[in-house]
């Protein structure tokens, strides 16, 4: 090989630890952590729940839907699951965690009470007005008469969010009055979130370049993460509707390590001492969305899990075993571990079904992804696909991510790009501004 990689990485261990691992989730994050874990000589065997296609060559699933806390539960009791790792902010939020815990059981992730970093936003800034990281300002309402009072006295654009969890459509960045208006009726009025709209926050508008920062804690010690860049609009140059995610990369050349330590002291520190005073420890992975603002980072909104599509990209640039990291996380012991990055650029490009974020169809059958997976440094990450008599078919709004390695950017995007001209599906979209300034 002439571009001087080093690949050995990339391949299963021989030798065979006992563990029994399970993964709750189904998507493209979830076929990272799978295919990560797998690589753990300590673990023996793998199940995921629910799982895709893609994931089932590396698991076996377990027909239980991720909010079927009892369901999973008493399947991790019968197999004897010696640690479980939670993909998705659904299971976190109904207490996964604490019933897991209960009963003895090792889990990955926060308390429900934790959770709330990412379930309530009200919850989320309060604790950072609390601790004094830096955030945008913000003013939290419970009726629409003070709301549109708010918004109609402000200078635009502001910044509205509903509380709870709403898929990533919660927040809009209002920049007329009208489409303020509208959208404080949709949530607050109309409901159309639920209960996660009767409250909300109006906060202002920061400027600047986003970067996610991800860190694990055992609820006292910090271990940081690689940084990644998401894109959330549906089209290039960052036009169209937001979305999960259309794409991300790791490293992220603003993250120097100046910046990655100011975050430490400035967020990681004060966040994960504040929560164990306030008799609510946070344990599991701590993702902070931050604005790059002139007077130095802020942080857009806490999750209390691994990003999508960040992952895709976050884990193949670590080294070490992931598995003693998510075990010294559950038994406080994360000041002995230290994570060891890969140099290469990650890559990822989301592969959606037309329409989305909007209404689309699925169903169509995937063609081309025999050799495309042949290809050397790419890994392809099935999110909403399902499988039929032998045919990978799409089944959801992000289908797949196609994630390269490489020397620098350019190769990396190059080999992305390259890999996709192989696969083909009706109607597949995905941008082509990854990676690119
Ligand atoms: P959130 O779910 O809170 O991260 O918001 C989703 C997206 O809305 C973020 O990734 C930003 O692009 C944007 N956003 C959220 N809060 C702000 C803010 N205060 N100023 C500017 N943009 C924001
Ligand atoms: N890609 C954004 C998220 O996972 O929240």
């Amino acid at each position: 090989m002439s571009d001087g990689l080093d690949r050995k990485w990339l391949f299963k261990p021989e030798t065979g630890g006992g563990m029994k691992v399970l993964v709750i989730g189904s998507g493209g994050r979830e076929h990272a952590l799978t295919l990560k874990i797998s690589k753990s000589p300590l673990v023996k065997k793998i199940y995921c729940a629910p799982g895709n296609p893609g994931i089932s060559s590396l698991a076996q699933r377990v027909d239980i839907p991720i909010e079927n806390i009892s369901g999973l539960l008493d399947f991790a009791k019968k197999e004897k699951i010696d640690l479980t790792v939670v993909g998705p902010e659904l299971p976190l939020s109904l207490g996964i965690v604490d019933q897991f815990e209960a009963e003895g059981l090792k889990i990955f992730g926060p308390s429900k009470k934790a959770a709330q970093l990412e379930s309530s936003k009200i919850f989320s800034k309060f604790m950072m007005k609390k601790f004094g990281i830096p955030t945008a300002r913000s003013e939290s309402f419970s009726d629409f008469a003070s709301a549109k009072k708010y918004i109609q006295n402000s200078h635009l654009p502001r910044v509205i969010k509903a509380d709870g969890l709403a898929a990533g459509k919660g927040v809009l960045v209002a920049k007329t009055c009208d489409e303020a208006l509208l959208f404080l009726q949709k949530i607050m009025v109309d409901k159309i979130f639920g209960v996660s709209g009767e409250n909300i926050l109006i906060e202002e508008c920061l400027e600047g370049r986003e970067i996610s920062i991800l860190a694990l804690s055992d609820g006292e010690n910090i271990v940081l993460l690689p940084e990644a860049r998401d894109y959330k609009r549906a089209l290039d140059h960052d036009q169209g509707l937001n979305t999960g995610g259309m794409g991300a990369y790791s490293p992220v050349s603003e993250a120097t390590e100046e910046l990655r330590q100011c975050v430490l002291k400035d967020v990681f520190h004060p966040m994960i001492r504040g929560m164990k005073k306030e008799g609510i420890p946070y344990r599991g992975v701590l993702y902070a969305g931050l604005m790059l603002t002139s007077q130095g980072p802020k942080v857009l909104e806490f999750n209390v899990r691994f990003g999508d599509p960040e992952t895709q990209v976050i884990l193949p640039r670590i080294k070490s075993d992931i598995v003693p990291l998510f075990l010294a996380s559950c038994n406080g012991t994360l000041d002995k571990e230290s994570v060891q990055i890969h140099k290469e650029t990650a890559i990822c490009v989301v592969l959606t079904s037309g329409g989305y974020p909007g209404a689309y169809q699925n169903g169509f059958e995937i063609l081309g992804l025999d050799q495309a997976s042949k290809m050397e440094n790419i890994m392809l990450f099935h999110a909403g696909t399902s499988s039929k008599d032998g045919k990978i078919l799409t089944h959801g709004g992000r289908v797949l991510g196609v994630t390269s390695l490489g020397k620098d950017m350019k190769q990396a995007q190059t080999l992305a790009y390259d890999t996709i001209t192989k696969i083909h599906f009706e109607r597949m979209h995905y941008r082509r501004d990854i990676g690119m300034k």
